[in-house]
């Protein structure tokens, strides 16, 4: 695996609690930056946490990336927990169909709403769906 030199570097992940935004995460605390993972799950960032025990110097902020006052905060308080920022990673997102996907297999839905389910995935196709 390829490494890289981030000594120096204040990086925020948005999406850094889960998913792709998680191993970006895991990459640049492995290359020495210090790291912001902003998600608006207090869930996942608290099991970030926990899993990241260790790795790096990091912080975990909830901010809903789509609030431009949240986000403000948030660069506010990565700066003085962390220092400047110089990098940034976006990986905030939701997987098309993943949510409607997980309801289907646990038989959460109405019916209605399974046919509305169903006619996404079928526009949206989801590897793990
Ligand atoms: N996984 C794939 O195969 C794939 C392929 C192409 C594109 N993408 C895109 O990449 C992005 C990340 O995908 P992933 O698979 O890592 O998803 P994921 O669901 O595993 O992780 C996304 C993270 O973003 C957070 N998030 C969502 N909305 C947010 C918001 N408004 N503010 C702050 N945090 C927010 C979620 O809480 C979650 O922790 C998504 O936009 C997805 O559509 C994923």
């Amino acid at each position: 695996m390829n490494a890289y030199d981030f000594k120096g570097q204040t990086a925020v992940v948005t999406g850094g609690a889960q998913g792709i935004g998680y191993a970006v995460v895991q990459r640049l605390l492995a290359g020495g930056a210090k790291v912001a993972l902003w998600d608006q799950s207090a869930e996942a960032l608290q099991s970030a946490k926990e899993s990241l025990s260790g790795q790096g110097e990091f912080a975990t902020f909830q901010v809903d990336i789509a609030n431009l006052k949240q986000v403000e905060a948030a660069a506010d308080a990565t700066d003085r927990t962390l220092g400047p920022i110089s990098v940034l990673g976006n990986s905030a997102g939701h997987r098309r169909g993943e949510r409607a996907g997980r309801e289907l297999r646990a038989g959460r839905m109405e019916q209605g709403d399974q046919r509305e389910a169903y006619r996404h995935l079928q526009r949206q196709p989801c590897a793990e769906c």
